[in-house]
């Protein structure tokens, strides 16, 4: 069989030509990262996970009318996406304080903000990924003001659907972070959502009691990210059959 072109490899996926033009496969891998790649581990069973959760929230969103990159789950690991001219920056969407905010303006992780905040950070891993105001957004071209009001909007729309969905079964959306990629169909461009959207670009924390149920397990090495991953999966419902091999081969001399 021909091998299939990389087009991209990036840090937890990679991503192939397409069958079709205008599509690509994107092949969710096992590898966790975080601080920019500094601390890295291979956790087995997380590509599978994320593939299915993703599948499960952006299929959500375009069922009530938000454009996203999916088209369809192909395998336990793949699915087929539209190929989009990815935006530069980060689309983080806080609805409580945690992580770089919380340290930032000296917040008690879990502090409810006044509303659903919206922040952009430039997509650069050399620069680590640094917080960036609008102006410089506009001023470095990286998009125009009507692109920002569109990933704003489009921002806050993921937003309720994912609380919603995730105060359903029992969790507190705490923030996320999307990209947002472009279509172009003639003279006409549409801003997409694209990438992923799983418990490796959330912060998910139990209702109840607190628990973290997202990357943070591993950034803060609070336990096992597979059964958090799980639990997340298993309440929607979206549980995959073997996650990880019974058995793993075993090479024979
Ligand atoms: P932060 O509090 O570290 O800025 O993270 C905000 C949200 O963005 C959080 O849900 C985790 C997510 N995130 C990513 O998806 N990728 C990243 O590289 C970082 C730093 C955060
Ligand atoms: N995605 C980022 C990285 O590797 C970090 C993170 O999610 O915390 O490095």
């Amino acid at each position: 069989m021909a091998r299939r072109k990389k087009i991209y490899e990036g840090k937890a996926k990679t991503l192939y030509e397409g069958p079709e033009p205008g599509t690509l496969v994107q092949y969710f891998k096992d590898d966790a990262t975080a601080f920019n790649a500094e601390k890295r581990d291979v956790i087995e069973g997380k590509g599978v996970l994320n593939n299915r959760l993703s599948e499960y929230f952006m299929t959500g969103l375009a069922q009530i009318g938000v454009p996203t990159h999916f088209l369809k789950r192909l395998n336990m690991r793949e699915q087929l996406i539209r190929a989009v001219e990815i935006i530069p920056l980060e689309v983080i969407v806080r609805n409580y304080a945690a992580g770089s905010m919380a340290k930032r303006l000296g917040l008690d992780e879990g502090t409810v903000l006044p509303r659903p905040i919206v922040e952009f950070s430039y997509k650069n891993d050399d620069l680590g990924d640094p917080l960036v105001p609008e102006e410089y957004i506009i001023a470095f071209g990286w998009a125009s003001q009507q692109d920002l009001d569109d990933m704003v909007a489009l921002a806050l729309r993921v937003n309720d659907f994912m609380s919603g969905v995730m105060y359903g079964v029992g969790i507190k959306l705490i923030d996320f972070k999307i990209e947002i990629g472009r279509l172009y169909d003639g003279d006409f461009q549409r801003l997409v959502v694209a990438d992923e959207i799983s418990p490796d670009s959330c912060r998910l924390w139990d209702i109840e009691t607190g628990e973290k149920l997202d990357k943070d397990v591993f950034r803060r090495d609070l336990g096992s990210l597979t059964d958090a991953y799980t639990e997340v999966a298993t309440r929607l419902g979206v549980m995959p059959q073997n996650v990880t091999p019974v058995t793993k081969p075993t090479l024979i001399n």
